[in-house]
């Protein structure tokens, strides 16, 4: 069984596909899959617990995704089982873990080395099947796992981490394109250029802050400053009414930050819990949202 991560950004989203930094951590399990020879046939993809086949070159964005892979790990004649322990298009990294764990799985059954770069390439190849233009933080968590600064130009740099983090994910139930809201971001930035990198600049300097808080250990800067980011990505319109009652209600229960995470427009929203993870819990149960717990850079 071959896997792979899924990923939560904590701060840096969207400005990191223009170059600026993201901090994100890993998120497990994430995907799980194994290969097995099929001769005589293309190559499928089964995936669970969706019941869901693909195949290579069916004209859906997984054929397209899997008949990369057969070219790249020369997988044509085999059969893929997936195992999701994601939700798809929620902003926590599905479509990358399932292209880094379905690569692993292939590499093995042909007995092709995979280094990390190589992997990189191929789960970025990936990628673009699904968002157009990828940062690269997803499959790059997906494929190294930890938590760490991710940049287009310099990858990932690991940030060490005093102790776990403790996220409340919630689910808006909203459903968002990734690749809408980045032609979104990259029409507000073509509209006004100026004001749109100012924007990205703040963000900048906020993800660096939160590293060093992260690092430090100071759970309360953290939080201010994922509630700083809220309110840049909110004003580039990424964010939803539903995605602002969430994260006044995870504050209103004590949660020392809340954002979006991902792509917005809908999507998962995260509160930094700290002590109050139960009473984030009860609030959003309140509102009908079921919470998941995720505990990164244990
Ligand atoms: O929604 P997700 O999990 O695909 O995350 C998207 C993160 C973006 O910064 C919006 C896009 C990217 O490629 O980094």
């Amino acid at each position: 069984m071959s896997a792979a991560h899924g990923k939560v950004i904590l701060l840096g989203e969207h400005a990191v596909v223009h170059g600026r930094p993201a901090l994100a951590a890993a998120v497990s399990p994430g995907v799980e899959a194994v290969a097995r020879d099929a001769p005589g046939e293309g190559l499928s993809l089964h995936v669970a617990p969706w019941g869901a086949v693909f195949t290579a070159g069916d004209g859906t964005d997984l054929g397209r995704g899997l008949a990369g892979l057969a070219r790249d790990l020369d997988a044509t004649g085999a059969r893929l089982d997936a195992v999701m322990h994601l939700p798809g298009a929620k902003g926590l990294g599905a479509s990358a873990a399932l292209g880094v764990a379905c690569a692993r799985a292939l590499s093995e059954l042909r007995g092709v080395a995979l280094d990390d770069a190589r992997l990189l390439d191929i789960a970025l190849a990936w990628e673009r099947v699904f968002h157009g233009n990828p940062s690269g933080v997803d499959h790059t968590l997906a494929a190294l796992g930890g938590v760490g600064v991710f940049t287009k130009a310099e990858g990932l740099r690991r940030v060490a981490t005093r102790a776990p983090v403790v996220l409340c994910i919630g689910d808006t139930g909203e459903r968002s394109s990734t690749r809408e809201m980045v032609a979104l971001v990259a029409s507000a930035l073509a509209r006004r250029p100026a004001a749109t990198e100012k924007t990205f600049d703040a963000i900048a300097a906020l993800v660096r802050n939160a590293a060093l808080a992260l690092e430090a250990g100071d759970a309360r800067a953290l939080g201010e400053l994922m509630d700083l980011n809220q309110v840049l990505l909110s004003s580039l319109m990424l964010s939803t009414e539903r995605t602002e009652t969430l994260c006044r209600a995870a504050r209103a229960a004590g949660a020392l930050g809340a954002k979006l995470t991902g792509a917005g427009g809908g999507g998962c929203v995260i509160a930094l819990a700290g002590q109050r993870e139960g009473e984030v819990r009860a609030a959003w149960e309140a509102l009908g949202v079921p919470c998941a717990r995720v505990e990164v850079g244990a």
